[in-house]
């Protein structure tokens, strides 16, 4: 036998062992498996088993026992490589063509797992014995229960350095065991155990076999977690914690959602919590092979990204990297938590429901591009649009797929033009320079009474969003020199086409996924000190209105303080901007008459 990596485990992956057999034998379901006449020996009644998840096949009359390929070898009664090609020609697959250094590493391979497979073994022993106490309560403290723990075979690695070593060199190889990535030789002196006082995660493969661990500090402590090191069995960018689980919950069926995480706990928290299907990568970002795996197990899994910058950083990474890959019904959503939360943190501190929602207001990848380009920059001017229409172009390019790439021109095209109707021109080309705020970072400006208007004013249409339509024109209009309130004043103005109907509450929780919740948490905090009527006469669209025309007026006299100041900076240095911004604020003047005017 002779196959690279991974090559057998693709095979038995796309082969339905219960399909190959139900050819020769009548099968029915028997719970989570199936039974039926066993076709190696005779038999009256059925002791032969498929076990489809796991993949293999068990009859209790005759012992005869194996996977997809060894099933083929019994009944066709052909050799392994025969019937590797027999079945790989069923499911399309080209078998690779071997060399002896391939036929040694394969061999080599089994023999890797089966450390690996003692390996675990031997941690859940010692944190289910007297020695792993520490590592239970630890686990018991993160409310997880035993039939959680068991589940994901959890274990413990002791404090000796020698535990390990001492415990399976009998019967491996010690050369075995470093490869395995489960000792490390030091250039002087014995080798020693790769994992010592950690809490131990093993990780599957596709068929549920070990292949490599994590390994958590118990407490506090550097590195937080420790994975094992590449082997010829493990390629960390290629493997999902939670994978082999997360398949065979998806086919009990149930209309379950995949949930992709970040962590090992998240994955454990988040089944202990009943949302089985659940996966993460090993502490990097998402690969390219990552996505393959997923979208073997569902057409449109759910990231779930920290709803902070770093969070949306990550999920503006996976979309790129989605991109090239999206096929018609084969996509992705993206789910935010609240900032600083993880899934296992969110469901310990404010229970499942609330996680339950963070998935049903999962957003499609469509919207999550259109909304990241939006919140980027400005799109107020044609040519800031024309910068967006290019800088989407960009993106759609990459979807490899011609029909979803259409659908996706279309689609942005239609936000386009209803974000442009929405948002006319905004007045001032004296904008240009507030962007330097953004790139300098601290110290920030102070918070000024003209920032606690525009602050006023933005609080109450969230507040009230049915009003934005009303105000959408002066919202693209007044001057926000503060970069986060431009921005969210840029994101209120994007979603909106998208989705206007959102009420207070669904807007609001939506601008805390795009990473506004603090900001928007504040402008509440404001507008209970700056605007009392707005507790009082609260739900009369009269004062609210009012309550927004008050802060334009405001803000209109901080206009005309730009006029005189405008006049006073082109007599000063007659330069074309000047000129210019002079010449703008007057045509302003002339056309529109006051902001706050027509609305009064
Ligand atoms: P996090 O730092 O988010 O930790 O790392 P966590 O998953 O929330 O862990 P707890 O809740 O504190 O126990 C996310 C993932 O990044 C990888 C691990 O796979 C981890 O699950 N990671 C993290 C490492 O590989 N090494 C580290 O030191 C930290
Ligand atoms: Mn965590």
């Amino acid at each position: 036998m002779a196959f690279p990596p991974g090559f057998l485990d693709e095979l038995r992956g796309r082969l339905s062992l219960a399909g190959l057999v139900g050819r020769r034998v009548r099968l029915l379901r028997r719970g989570r498996e199936y039974a039926g006449l066993c076709p190696f020996h005779n038999e009256k009644t059925p002791s032969f088993y498929v076990v489809e998840d796991k993949g293999f096949f068990h009859c209790f009359g005759c012992g005869a026992h194996g996977d997809a390929i060894g099933f083929a070898m019994r009944a066709d009664n052909l050799d392994f490589l025969e019937a590797v090609e027999k079945l790989a020609a069923e499911a399309g697959l080209a078998v690779p063509k071997s060399t002896p250094e391939e036929r040694e590493r394969a061999q080599r391979q089994k023999t890797l797992q089966e450390a690996l497979e003692a390996a675990a073994a031997f941690y859940e022993g010692r944190l289910w014995g007297p020695a792993g106490v520490a590592a239970r309560d630890y686990l018991r403290g993160r409310d997880l229960d035993e039939a959680t723990i068991r589940h994901f075979r959890l274990g413990c690695a002791p404090a000796d350095r020698q535990a390990l070593r001492r415990a399976l060199l009998p019967e491996f190889p010690e050369p075995l065991l470093i490869e395995a990535g489960l000792l490390r030789k030091p250039e002087e002196g014995e080798a020693y155990d790769y994992f010592r006082e950690r809490v131990m995660f093993p990780i599957l493969d596709r068929g549920g076999r070990v292949i490599a661990f994590g390994g958590r500090v118990i407490g506090a402590g550097e590195p937080k977690y420790l994975n094992s090191p590449e082997t010829p069995v493990f390629e960390k960018g290629r493997v999902l914690y939670g994978w082999a689980g997360a398949r065979a919950a998806l086919r009990l069926g149930g209309g379950e959602n995949l949930v992709v995480s970040e962590g090992y706990m998240d994955v454990i928290a988040l089944h202990r919590a009943g949302f089985k299907a659940a996966v993460a990568p090993l502490g990097t970002a998402l690969t390219e092979a990552h996505l393959a795996e997923l979208w073997r197990l569902a057409p449109e899994p759910v990231l779930c990204f920290d709803g902070d910058q770093a969070g949306e950083r990550a999920a503006a990474r996976a979309l790129r990297r989605a991109l090239p890959l999206l096929r018609p019904g084969q996509s992705l959503l993206f789910a935010s938590l609240p900032a600083g939360e993880d899934p296992d943190s969110l469901i310990r501190t404010e229970g499942r429901a609330a996680f339950e929602e963070a998935l049903r207001a999962a957003r499609p990848l469509s919207r999550v591009l259109w909304e990241l380009a939006v919140a980027a920059r400005p799109v107020d001017t044609p040519e800031r649009r024309a910068d967006l229409e290019r800088r989407l172009e960009e993106e759609i390019r990459l979807i490899a797929d011609r029909a979803v790439q259409s659908e996706y021109r279309r689609f942005l095209r239609e936000r386009l033009y209803e974000a442009s109707r929405l948002a006319r021109p905004a007045f001032g080309p004296a904008r240009e320079p507030r962007r330097r705020h953004v790139s300098d970072g601290p110290p920030r400006p102070p918070r000024s009474p003209e920032r606690a208007q525009r602050e006023l004013f933005l609080g109450l249409l969230l507040r009230r969003p049915e009003f934005i339509e009303e105000f959408c024109e002066e919202l693209s209009r007044i001057e926000f020199p503060e970069p986060e309130l431009d921005r969210l004043r840029q994101a209120i103005l994007g979603m909106l086409p998208l989705r206007p109907d959102l009420d207070a509450e669904r807007l609001q929780q939506h601008l805390g996924q795009c990473g506004f919740a603090d900001l928007v948490g504040g402008l509440e905090a404001n507008i209970a000190a700056h605007a009392g009527f707005a507790s009082r006469g609260g739900d009369d669209p009269e004062v609210i209105r009012r309550g927004l025309k008050e802060p334009l007026q405001l803000l209109r006299m901080r206009g005309a303080g730009d006029h005189a100041e405008a006049e006073r900076a082109f007599a000063a240095d007659p330069s074309v901007e000047n000129w210019q911004r002079l010449q703008a604020l007057k045509e302003r003047d002339a056309q529109e008459g006051p902001i706050g005017g027509q609305v009064c």
